[in-house]
């Protein structure tokens, strides 16, 4: 594909826009919560047939896959895109907000949903000229971490070469990309902490062992974890999100619990930190006298980008956009499910601008009730992501 081929294919985003707008606004009125995306996963499926494709659905619970070969045989590119919405109450007031009370496509997945649809439709369009085939990904559940491997236990990366997907981020102006090399995102690992003590009267605490005073020194212990045992140049977060204890003002509890969520953007570092929290809750605990056991649950690994896969999506984006239009990724220690597709073929996750091109300081972030998008990146994205997928094909090929 030279770069006036792509330029048509940007012409024809446009052209075929208004569909995936459509159906992304339609997804916003019925967003569905992880593990439960059967509505959105019969919508995809069915656009995908009208696509001429023959979707796969069911895969990893509500997951759809469905593969467009192209004139020939070779590589097997993967775009993935997620489905599911968040427990918050939409607070945008937008004609087309959300019916389901207390359900919201908060994070924008339903853009991604139409997004990749619109990926299938361009590529579908021009099958006879690239080699190989072009795999799309719809996956559920990556709110909860827990979809991305399941789709990987059924099969979706077998015999993939690279897999590439992209977040909207409303801090982004529309038109414009970001993009980052190796830790792009961070790892995320929940902890609970249970502390049994010895209950009792509050007015004899000596005849007690409280869990709530050692539940509260391992709070404050926890912080020297960053603080005095890790790098100042190493971004890492333990925080403590839940702090469960007693019902009466007059008793102390037998037991207290402490649940967490452990940020590194280091793999190495990440395996470090069960070994450490476990040392610091279980010797502050006893030191107070009571038994701390730590449940520590890996959940999401850290985001790393294969540097070629980044150097040919910013390629790609530059012929496409304009360079003017590719900045450097701010890194974060959100987490993203793409990081486990990424554990086992090389591969590129971008932001994809969704902000007011008129400035965007002031846009609601991901999550928030009032989270909007600017639906001009539903054209950009899909333009985008399936000039990667030909571009990619047919490099491999050769
Ligand atoms: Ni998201």
């Amino acid at each position: 594909m030279n770069k006036q081929q792509l330029h048509q294919l940007l012409q024809r985003s446009h052209a075929r826009k208004e569909e995936w707008i459509a159906f992304r606004r339609d997804l916003q009125q019925y967003p569905e919560l992880s593990h439960q995306e059967s509505r959105t996963a019969d919508k995809v499926a069915s656009a995908l047939r009208r696509l001429g494709l023959k979707p796969q659905t069911q895969v990893g619970g509500h997951g759809v896959v469905a593969e467009l070969k192209g004139s020939r045989p070779g590589p097997v590119i993967a775009l993935r895109a997620d489905m599911d919405a968040l427990p918050v109450a939409e607070e945008t007031g937008l004609p087309f907000a959300s019916r389901r009370h207390g359900i919201m496509h908060a994070c924008g997945h339903d853009a991604h949903t139409a997004i990749l649809l619109g990926a299938a439709q361009l590529l579908a369009e021009v099958r006879e000229s690239f080699p190989g085939s072009v795999r799309f990904i719809f996956q559920g559940a990556e709110e909860t971490n827990a979809g991305a491997k399941a789709m990987i236990r059924d099969g979706v990366l077998e015999g993939v070469n690279e897999i590439y997907g992209l977040h909207n981020l409303p801090t982004l102006p529309v038109g414009r990309i970001a993009t980052g090399s190796g830790a792009f995102m961070g790892s995320v690992d929940r902890i609970e902490i249970t502390f049994e003590g010895k209950g009792g009267h509050g007015a004899i605490p000596d005849r007690c062992q409280d869990p709530i005073v050692a539940a509260s020194a391992v709070v404050m212990g926890l912080q020297t974890a960053v603080s005095r045992e890790i790098s100042p140049f190493e971004p890492a977060v333990i925080t403590i999100g839940s702090f469960q204890a007693g019902e009466a003002n007059n008793v102390i509890p037998q037991y207290a619990r402490l649940i967490g969520t452990v940020r590194t953007f280091s793999p190495a570092l990440q395996q470090t930190m069960k070994a450490r929290i476990e040392r610091l809750a279980g010797q502050i605990g006893s030191a107070y006298r009571c038994n701390v056991q730590l449940s520590y649950i890996e959940q999401v690994s850290v985001l790393v980008n294969d540097p070629r896969s980044v150097y040919y999506v910013e390629q790609t984006a530059d012929m496409l956009l304009g360079r003017e239009q590719r900045t450097t990724a701010e890194p974060t220690l959100a987490g993203e499910d793409f990081s486990v597709y990424l554990e086992h073929v090389p591969g590129c996750f971008f932001w994809l601008g969704s902000g007011s091109a008129a400035g965007c300081e002031q846009a609601y972030g991901l999550h928030h009730p009032r989270f909007t998008i600017e639906e001009d990146c539903i054209p950009l994205g899909f333009a985008l992501l399936a000039s990667v997928a030909a571009l990619r094909a047919a490099e491999i090929s050769f």
